[in-house]
């Protein structure tokens, strides 16, 4: 969208220094306000996700109503989804602790959607043979964050199809090819598999009110750069008869090389921490990682450092800080100056070695029935 503005967030192409109060302007999401964030934690039970308390997750779409009907009995469902385009990395598990998190308070479902189609539509060179088994070792990353396993089911596209199809054709047939076209930017040599593919997102969004007769609403927490899909959504609900999801979304993070987002397509390896790395691997990367840090000891010590600029910070923030006030603490010290960027990446690289063993040792139980949660029975015939 709107390459005049300097940067372009789409489903396909993040790219540009993205000003985020232009972006939800231009996408017209409304802002998390300290009020909304009031409500969910005295509704959690007076406790906040530090991705809500430090402004990751900054925009959303209908999220007050929604917790409306929360209190008034009627539950909601979570809806968030992977591409299987390789390894997973620290900021992908973002999205899916922000839903962990809220099942955990809320006790309500977790529909995972795996796109295994969707990246061999949108990357030349990936195999489905190839997505299916990122897909596989993504949904074990996923699910040893800790999901409520008798809570959670997931659409393995080209594995749940059966199930998916006749809402995928009642989907497809209310959104037209003009429409793609606009919202994805679409050029005449895309392939048919993506033109179609926006109706397959969609069809989680409306599966259970589907399947059982009854309007269910339904909540996503993603990236803002998937904020397109899901307003294709919300236009052809009303139509369907079937409520328009709610949305919360995030800020794009930085990758360990600076400004440019982590997930961006074609970037190197050396840009994000990938749950498959070696603890060396890990130790050089984040050795190497662009800071907020001044030129010279004197100077940051004199004047302080950035951490709005500093990937390491932005690593502290989505979840390496053990809680607010060792955040607090880090930022502090990092802008008065003393702590220096040497020594606060030798205190993160200790904290990713310790998570990431935690999570191995997680995903082991993990793999034995992760594949149990995949939907793959024929839908009822509506
Ligand atoms: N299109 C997303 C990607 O490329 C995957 C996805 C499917 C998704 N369903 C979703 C992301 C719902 C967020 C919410 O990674």
């Amino acid at each position: 969208m709107a390459g005049e503005e300097g940067f372009v967030v789409t489903p396909y192409e993040v790219r540009g220094r993205i000003d985020y109060d232009r972006l939800r302007e231009l996408f017209g999401t409304q802002e998390l306000s300290p009020a909304i964030l009031d409500r969910l934690r005295q509704m959690a039970g007076g406790d906040l996700s530090p991705l809500l308390t430090r402004g990751v997750y900054y925009t959303h779409r209908d999220l007050p109503a929604l917790l409306d009907l929360y209190e008034k009995g009627t539950p909601f469902f979570l809806y968030s989804g992977r591409g299987p385009s390789g390894p997973l990395h620290t900021s992908h598990l973002v999205q899916f602790e922000m839903c962990r998190w809220i099942q955990s308070k809320f006790h309500v479902p977790m529909y995972i959607q795996i796109t295994d189609d969707e990246k061999v539509w949108a990357r030349g060179r990936l195999t489905r043979e190839q997505t299916a088994q990122w897909g596989i070792e993504n949904l074990v990353d996923l699910l040893a964050l800790g999901f409520d396993r008798r809570n959670t089911h997931v659409f393995f596209d080209t594995k749940s199809i059966r199930a998916m199809y006749p809402l995928a054709v009642d989907v497809a047939k209310r959104i037209s090819y003009s429409t793609v076209k606009a919202v994805f930017g679409f050029e005449p040599s895309t392939n048919i598999g993506l033109v179609f593919y926006t109706a397959l997102q969609t069809v989680p969004c409306f599966y259970p009110s589907w399947k059982t007769g009854r309007s269910v609403p339904c909540l996503i927490p993603c990236g803002i750069d998937q904020d397109p899909h899901f307003r294709v959504s919300r236009d052809i609900a009303e139509g369907l008869g079937y409520p328009k999801p709610a949305l919360l979304h995030s800020k794009m993070l930085p990758g360990l090389l600076g400004e440019r987002t982590m997930s961006t397509t074609g970037e190197s390896k050396d840009n994000a921490l990938y749950l498959n790395d070696s603890p060396a691997e890990i130790d050089r990367k984040i050795r190497n990682a662009f800071t907020g840090g001044r030129a010279t000891v004197e100077e940051q010590r004199r004047l302080g450092a950035n951490p709005e600029i500093c990937s390491i910070w932005a690593l502290w923030k989505t979840g390496f800080a053990k809680d607010d006030k060792e955040f607090e603490e880090v930022t502090r010290d990092c802008r008065s100056g003393a702590l220096l960027c040497g020594e606060c990446k030798e205190r993160i690289q200790s904290r990713v070695h310790s998570f990431f063993s935690v999570h191995e040792k997680a995903k082991e139980t993990v793999r034995s029935w992760a594949e149990e949660l995949i939907i793959q029975e024929a839908a009822a015939q509506v």
